[in-house]
């Protein structure tokens, strides 16, 4: 299949936006698949009431179809459409943070098709704030079924590159466009229960869900590898974001975390295995390797979030063969960055 690439920057007019966008809701209410920017990751959508379109998705991917998809919407009036009740919690949210980087989980309208859902009667909806995001799914008829466009086992695609580099061949087009800030993907909350549970963490923190509903949980095998418990969102229990060199993270004292990972990194290096470290602004000018990554100021993890994915699929392209990471505060916008950090390291933690 030839995949047609349509880069939108801000020398477009509005018509000719409006035109770029129709063409590519077109292909979706076809049947076909398209790439498209949203505030968080790339996301490769689909018809989300079309079960042919989410059969081509998880063929695209490589992806296993009981890992459900995301309904992303443009109009909260189409919420209704999809679900069987909106609990007064999750009204609460989709005020507070829709258009936004959060998706909530329902119980799902009969029209949702169980290829959508992967076989559950609950359905995750998500509402993305980037305007080109919203135009693409009106024009695709207000219901697109959107995983990230990254193949199975990928980091996210933060950036077109990599969507082209995963999907060029598998589907019908690629949107080329900025303003993919966030860099990781939305904060997913269950709100089929009384008090709402988190299974993702993302941009969207628990303590600002907390602010808008009061209690929040989170769910126990988001952390503990060691948990038997299955993952409440079922691709959460998939090996993610790997990159091919082995990734350990590093926690302590910073001088002697930035220590031990100079010395590590001596050693590989010796032995003629090039290695990457992950390190922070407070560190960075210390540290000696082959790659090393500034994840921004250990105060504010925005950049860290925004630039992790990057850096993983960096060190596969820099042929690096080990990674040692600094380890971010597990607080605000940090969870999720662990969050990420951890399953890329397969919970690979070392204490110094
Ligand atoms: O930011 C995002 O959410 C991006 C952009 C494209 O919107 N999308 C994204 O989709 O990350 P995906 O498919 O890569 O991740 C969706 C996650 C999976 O872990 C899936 O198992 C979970 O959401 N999920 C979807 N429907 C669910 C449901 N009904 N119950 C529990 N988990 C669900
Ligand atoms: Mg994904």
């Amino acid at each position: 299949m030839e995949t047609k690439i349509v880069t939108i920057d801000k020398l477009d007019s509005p018509e000719s936006v409006e035109e770029k966008l129709a063409c590519a809701g077109g292909i979706i209410r076809q049947g076909g698949l398209v790439a498209f920017p949203t505030e968080t990751v790339y996301g490769l959508g689909g018809d989300a009431l079309n079960p042919e379109s989410a059969r081509k998705i998880y063929a695209a991917k490589g992806r296993p179809s009981d890992n459900p998809l995301i309904i992303h919407i443009a109009d909260m009036a189409h919420l209704n459409q999809v679900v069987c009740e909106i609990p007064e919690k999750a009204q609460k949210l989709a005020y507070a943070f829709w258009p936004g980087p959060l998706t909530m989980i329902f119980k799902k309208a009969a029209i949702v098709p169980y290829q959508t859902t992967g076989g559950l009667d609950t359905v995750a909806v998500r509402m993305p704030s980037h305007p080109l995001a919203s135009l693409f799914i009106k024009k695709a008829g207000g219901y697109v079924a959107a995983p990230s466009a990254n193949l199975s086992g990928k980091p996210s695609p933060t950036n077109a590159r990599y969507v082209v580099q995963d999907m060029d061949g598998r589907i019908d087009m690629i949107i080329d466009a900025e303003g993919v800030e966030i860099g990781l993907e939305s904060t997913i909350v269950d709100m089929t229960s009384e008090v709402p549970v988190i299974l993702r963490p993302g941009y969207i923190t628990q303590q600002m869900l907390s602010g808008v509903v009061g209690e929040t949980d989170m769910d126990v095998t988001i952390y503990d590898s060691s948990s038997a418990l299955a993952p409440k969102a079922p691709g959460m229990k998939y090996r993610h974001y790997a990159p091919r060199g082995e990734l350990v993270i590093v926690e302590g004292d910073p001088q002697k975390v930035v220590k031990y990972i100079n010395e590590q990194a001596a050693l590989h290096e010796a032995d003629g295995k090039r290695t990457g470290i992950i390190g922070t602004q407070e560190t960075l000018s210390e540290y000696r390797a082959s790659s090393i990554k500034n994840a921004g100021s250990r105060s504010d993890f925005r950049v860290a979030a925004r630039q992790l994915y990057t850096f993983l699929r960096e060190f596969d392209d820099e042929d690096i063969a080990y990674i040692y990471a600094e380890s971010f505060a597990d607080k605000g916008l940090g969870q999720a960055v662990m969050n990420r950090l951890l399953k890329a390291a397969g919970h690979k933690v070392v204490q110094v």
